[in-house]
């Protein structure tokens, strides 16, 4: 990538990764089966038509520079699930702000037993280790800062672009999610021992099944977006959120106010809940000062504690 568009000889790219020039051209086929644009052959020398848009360790780590996630960078071209990847690291001893990335999920999984639809290289599929010092009916307001993080992200990149948050932690534009999050932990009673914050953003897909009611950002601006720079921008702002979290006492109330400032989903939605096999119906009011959504029922105020909302 630093010669990228030149044309380099195989032998010197093997005599630089001190391999043969054969090993050379089964490492450039296995690049092409993983998407990367190479063109050239052994005896004329390959070049790296454009740079690709893939999600480096290399190229992340110097932008991370001062934040939590600047060190342990672990990046996939395939994987089940970054998440699972990351709760396992965790278990073992994964550090803080340990992130792990992949061009492609192949059994991606959402909240509840959704999956993730997650194609090569046209989403971003993150996810990172926290360890915060809080018991685990803090973390709530935690995801819901996550969510907040990703809209500002998505707004540093492109500022027409005005994403709408569904509690606890969808990301909307026009109505169609662009970006999902699961947060998943392990925690005594009192005392949360890790958090995996996992976040799917559909970037660059040109399509999606309708049933999905999905949209990609690149869909609604119409042109392609770059992962590196939406996820550098997103991994800064959740930096960011967390340390205020972490630091500021007054920090709970503020991620509530702007959570519900970003959101159309909080004061005034006639909505239908599904939880715990139950559905009811009401009209939503706000959010608690734990961060459950309210929503006024024919049978007086209800909390939703983890239950799907939809519009009805
Ligand atoms: C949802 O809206 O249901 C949450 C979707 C979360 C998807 C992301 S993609 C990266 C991480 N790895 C997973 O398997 N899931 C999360």
């Amino acid at each position: 990538m630093e010669h990228a568009t030149v044309v380099v000889s195989g032998t010197k790219i093997a005599e630089e990764v001190a391999t043969s020039r054969s090993e050379v051209w089964r490492l450039i086929q296995q690049l092409r089966g993983l998407g990367v644009d190479v063109a050239g052959h052994p005896a004329t020398g390959y070049q790296l038509r454009s740079v690709p848009d893939l999600l480096l360790p290399e190229i992340l780590r110097p932008m991370l520079d001062g934040t939590i996630f600047d060190e342990n960078i672990h990046h996939f071209y395939k994987i089940g699930s970054t998440n699972s990847a990351a709760m396992s690291a965790a278990a073992a001893g994964a550090p803080e702000g340990s992130v792990f990335l992949a061009e492609e999920q192949t059994a991606g999984r959402g909240r509840g037993s959704n999956s993730w639809q997650s194609p090569r290289s046209t989403g971003i599929y993150c996810s990172v280790v926290l360890r915060p010092p809080l018991p685990p009916s803090d973390v709530l307001p935690l995801s819901l800062a996550v969510a907040v993080a990703v809209r500002s992200a998505i707004r540093q990149v492109d500022s027409r672009v005005t994403p709408d948050l569904k509690w606890p932690n969808d990301v909307l534009i026009d109505g169609k999610k662009v970006c999902g999050i699961l947060t998943e932990m392990n925690a005594e009673a009192t005392r949360v021992r890790y958090i995996v914050v996992g976040m799917g953003i559909n970037v660059n897909q040109p399509s999606f099944p309708k049933e999905l009611s999905a949209i990609s950002l690149g869909l609604i601006t119409g042109s392609e977006w770059s992962r590196v720079e939406l996820l550098t921008a997103l991994l800064k702002s959740l930096h960011r959120e967390y340390r205020y979290l972490l630091e500021n006492p007054d920090a709970r109330e503020s991620v509530l106010h702007r959570f519900a400032e970003n959101s159309s989903w909080v004061y005034g939605k006639k909505v239908r809940i599904e939880e715990n096999g139950s559905t009811f119906e009401g009209t939503t009011e706000g959010l608690d000062p734990r961060g459950f959504l309210q929503v006024e029922t024919a049978h007086g105020m209800q909390l939703v504690l983890s239950g799907t909302v939809r519009e009805r």
